[in-house]
């Protein structure tokens, strides 16, 4: 749940470590830190608060080496101070260290190394790291080129849990050592320089060319060259990525946050998604996939597991499975699903849905379907990420890069790519449902329109917003499809304006959370599938009668209207309805949060990959 960066080459590095650390704060950002080569030591710089206060250290600009690990965290050992943030060196100055994960069994090997004689000084796990480098280095007798390597592929043989870790020392000036365990990591390769990071768009303005390191390989750089090895210290080959983003994509294109320019950048998303893979003749295309009918046919279940904003496209998904192909399908959290013994074998397939494709649970949620015998497949926006080196099967959202905390348009697009991929299974299957599946292909193909025409309303949501903020709790209801886009509603809010609210299916609401209702409330309802309309409606008078304030986003024409507010979006085939209806939501958040003053992109404890358990 950090970010790292890395440099060796010939410019300054600590200009190069601070930008790339800037562009991973959405990792974490509760303390950052750099470590550079300086004239034959190593000079460790670090503090408290966001990376931007680097800049405020006396003799950071001074700095003139050009080898140098850098990192921004969010602290799971010790609480944000300078002592817990990274790097750490180890009790003899000569090693430093930045590490992304969490160290399992650190109370033990502190234990370990303190019986030898070593001191502490932060609360972390990583500081074992350093300390343990150096013990295994000291211990070798053996004084060849490989001593280091060594001794860091002995130190992770004793580490348990997860771990990306840059490695630096001081005798060693011209040379850095890398390794990764289900953490992220990649190694951007320039020319007579390279570069490190915890993902591809920090460094992508310095090189379109990166190796991906899978798990318990390690790299050995220098300024020209990038040597692998496995964990037996076998030299391996690696071949290289050419990334072909473009890096003012990840740029805030003159939008005064990252949310607000993802939320716009929807209909594009949707667009990018749907690609070539539906042509409006003939059937849907998966270049990745090579499902058979018969395989299809052998399957009994669907599992679609996720975490967050995620695991609430996968409710979407659901519906969509179930009606298209006639698959049983289940929808779980991954920390719940990793530990509660699901049932499970040949004939699951299991869908594992993620942006970042770095999400702790979500990997060990997959990996446990895969020790079980099940077909995996991975949803993700992030290409070569952990999940779709792990799936047996991936495809890409190509939403573009989603640097927000708050995830929007990975939503819409996690939505679209189910709706596309049930529409290819059920074409495999051979299903009777031929005019359906026709009329659904038309409806996805206008989305991109309509989500356009969904964002005209943001004015009308943030006059609404300015009604509002100062709230302490609000209700969102809907019932069917509408209820598990109000989930998503709910969070939105949650997490970037700190409102606490409940998302509820609308007829439950007087089997308990009603009692809750006063004068004043603020009731978000979503009504858009003609079936439950005036079911919902009934529900939202109750809350009418008890003093709420009504916000309503509805497909449909509302006759009866006491209502406080109403956004009229575009209207669509139910079962896609979310990727529209979810806009006046996101935007309502935003509003929300921006008249709070609240920060948008990086909200308070959240980081946008959660990378650990
Ligand atoms: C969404 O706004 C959240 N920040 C969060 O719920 C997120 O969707 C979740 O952590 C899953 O992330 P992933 O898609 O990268 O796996």
């Amino acid at each position: 749940m950090c970010g790292i960066v890395g440099y060796i080459g010939n410019q300054k590095a600590s200009p190069i470590l601070i930008n790339g650390l800037l562009r991973l704060e959405y990792r974490g950002y509760d303390s950052a830190g750099i470590a550079v080569m300086e004239s034959g030591e190593i000079s460790v710089m670090k503090d408290k608060g966001r990376v931007k206060n680097l800049y405020n250290i006396k003799g950071i600009d001074d700095l003139k080496g050009t080898v140098g690990i850098a990192h921004t965290r969010w602290a799971t050992h010790g609480v944000p101070s300078k002592e817990n943030s990274h790097p750490h060196k180890d009790n003899s100055g000569e090693f430093a260290v930045v590490h992304n994960g969490i160290i399992e069994n650190y109370s033990d090997l502190k234990e370990f190394l303190t019986d030898k004689g070593y001191k502490f000084y932060s609360q972390t796990d990583t500081e074992v790291i350093p300390n343990l480098v150096h013990y295994y280095y000291n211990k070798d007798e053996k004084d060849d080129e490989q001593r280091l390597l060594r001794a860091v592929s002995r130190v992770c043989k004793d580490l348990k849990g997860s771990y990306a870790i840059e490695l630096i020392y001081k005798n060693k000036p011209d040379m850095m050592i890398v390794v990764r365990k289900d953490s992220p990591l990649v190694i951007g390769k320039g020319y007579k320089e390279n570069y490190i990071s915890s993902d591809i768009p920090a460094i992508l303005s310095f090189t379109k060319e990166f190796y991906l390191i899978d798990d318990n390989e390690i790299a050995v750089l220098t300024r020209d060259n990038v040597e692998f090895y496995n964990s037996d210290l076998e030299k391996i080959e690696k071949k290289i990525e050419n990334i072909d983003w473009n890096a003012t994509a990840a740029e805030k294109d003159g939008f005064d946050d990252y949310m607000l320019k993802e939320i716009y950048e929807q209909p594009n998303a949707v667009r990018e998604t749907i690609g070539s893979r539906l042509p409006e003749e003939g059937v849907c295309i998966f270049d990745d996939l090579k499902f058979t009918k018969e395989y299809l046919s052998s399957i009994n279940k669907i599992y679609i597991v996720a975490c967050g904003t995620a695991m609430h496209a996968g409710l979407v998904g659901k519906n969509i499975f179930e009606k298209l192909c006639r698959i049983n399908t289940e929808v779980d959290v991954a920390s719940e699903f990793r530990y509660r013994d699901p049932i499970i074998d040949d004939k699951t397939l299991c869908i594992y849905i993620s942006q970042s494709g770095e999400t702790a649970d979500t990997i060990a949620a997959l990996k446990l379907a895969k020790s079980k015998g099940a077909k995996t497949l991975a949803i993700s926006n992030v290409i070569g990420s952990s999940i779709t080196r792990e799936a047996d099967y991936s495809i890409y959202t190509h939403a573009g890069p989603e640097i927000a905390v708050a995830s929007t348009k990975a939503y819409t697009s996690q939505v679209v790519l189910m709706a596309v991929l049930a529409i290819y299974f059920a074409e495999t299957l051979e299903q009777d449902n031929v005019a359906e599946i026709k009329e659904l292909k038309r409806d996805i193909l206008s989305l991109p329109g309509k989500v356009e025409n969904a964002l005209k309303c943001n004015k009308r949501v943030a006059e609404f917003a300015r009604k509002v903020f100062q709230e302490k709790d609000m209700f969102f209801l809907g019932r069917g499809v509408d209820q598990t886009v109000a989930l998503e509603g709910s969070l939105k809010l949650k997490e970037i304006s700190y409102i606490h609210s409940e998302a509820y299916a609308a007829g439950e609401l007087k089997h308990g959370p009603i009692a809750l209702i006063e004068k004043g409330i603020t009731v978000v309802g979503i009504l858009t599938d003609p079936k439950l309309v005036e079911k919902s409606i009934s529900n939202i008078q109750e809350v009418i009668t008890r003093g709420a304030k009504t916000f309503i986003v509805t497909n449909q024409e509302l006759l009866n209207n006491n209502f406080e507010m109403v956004i009229r979006i575009p209207e669509v085939n139910p079962l896609l309805s979310p990727i529209v209806s979810v806009i006046p939501l996101q935007l309502f958040a935003y509003h929300i949060s921006k008249e709070k003053g609240l920060d948008v992109d990086k909200p308070r404890n959240l980081a946008k990959s959660v990378t650990v358990e």
